[in-house]
């Protein structure tokens, strides 16, 4: 096997070739992706053929499965650790969340430790006219710190922000018992990311509600400068999907939304794994 990285060139962004992923990966192979995820924030994979079973234990090698609101709802019969994210629609019911992720986010931002990362395998991607919809953008939040003027930085460096499940409308409304298991949380404005020590912006529109120590008005009008300062073109990289794709992103060092540009009879299929994080300093 002779891996090779190929940068995407935008801010964030790599694609790994010489992989098959179906196949045991050795040691030396997998430091050398996850040395890549760590320095690129996304990566990606063509023309992958898994099992569920081997999308599973290829995220383990991340990390611990997580579960999340989705799981509970949408997941692969006989993988409840793989979410379907899907516009499709079989006997009149969804088969999966549509419209997951539509605006920018972190995921799980609302959690006390948000995972490390989630991957994505491409199972069915829409095409109108020879034309692929349904991209995914990433916005590096690493790019975007370092483009940040001195008394900006100044200004949030040592702050947390407070991250509310309740703050952002969902692709359905939680139930209460999600709302109760998910309070409030606090999380620093700037991340350090825990394996190349980077420094990345971690803030977004609608979960976060407030800024300790800043008073709301002002906080408010901080935290949109902030989350639209993260998505500014420069620091873009868009995914346009191919069956077979197999896409991890990092949720310290990006944020990233899904392009709604497709309806049925066009047909989206993504199986989702979510990898365990920790408490961000
Ligand atoms: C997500 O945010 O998990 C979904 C992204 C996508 O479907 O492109």
């Amino acid at each position: 096997m002779s891996l090779e990285i190929i940068p995407t060139g935008a801010a964030a962004g790599a694609e790994i070739r010489g992989v098959d992923l179906a196949l045991p990966i050795g040691d030396n192979a997998f430091a050398a992706i996850d040395d890549a995820y760590n320095r690129h924030g996304v990566i990606f994979f063509r023309d992958q053929t898994i099992t569920p079973a081997q999308q599973v234990a290829f995220t383990r090698r991340f990390g611990e499965i997580a579960f999340n609101i989705f799981s509970e709802r949408w997941s692969v019969p006989g993988s409840p650790e793989i979410v379907v994210v899907s516009n499709i629609t079989e006997d009149g019911k969804p088969i999966g969340i549509r419209r997951a992720g539509e605006n920018w986010h972190s995921d799980m931002c609302y959690t006390a430790r948000p995972p490390r990362g989630t991957m994505l395998h491409a199972l069915e991607v829409p095409v109108l006219h020879g034309l692929t919809l349904g991209d995914t953008e990433f916005a590096s939040a690493a790019a975007a710190y370092d483009a940040l003027p001195e008394t900006s930085r100044q200004r949030i460096e040592g702050r947390y922000a407070v991250f509310d499940f309740t703050g952002r409308k969902r692709a359905f409304p939680p139930s209460a018992s999600e709302i109760e298991r998910n309070p409030p949380v606090r999380h620093p404005i700037v991340r350090t990311h825990p394996f190349t020590g980077r420094k990345c912006l971690y803030v977004m529109r609608d979960d976060c509600t407030g800024i300790e120590g800043i008073e709301q008005d002002e906080a408010e009008i901080l935290i949109a400068a902030l989350a639209d300062h993260i998505v500014k073109p420069a620091f873009i990289y868009r995914h346009q999907w191919r069956v077979g794709d197999v896409l991890l992103w990092d949720n310290c060092t990006v944020q990233h939304r899904a392009i709604q540009d497709y309806e049925m009879p066009l047909r989206r299929l993504m199986h989702r794994t979510t990898m365990g994080g920790a408490i961000p300093a």
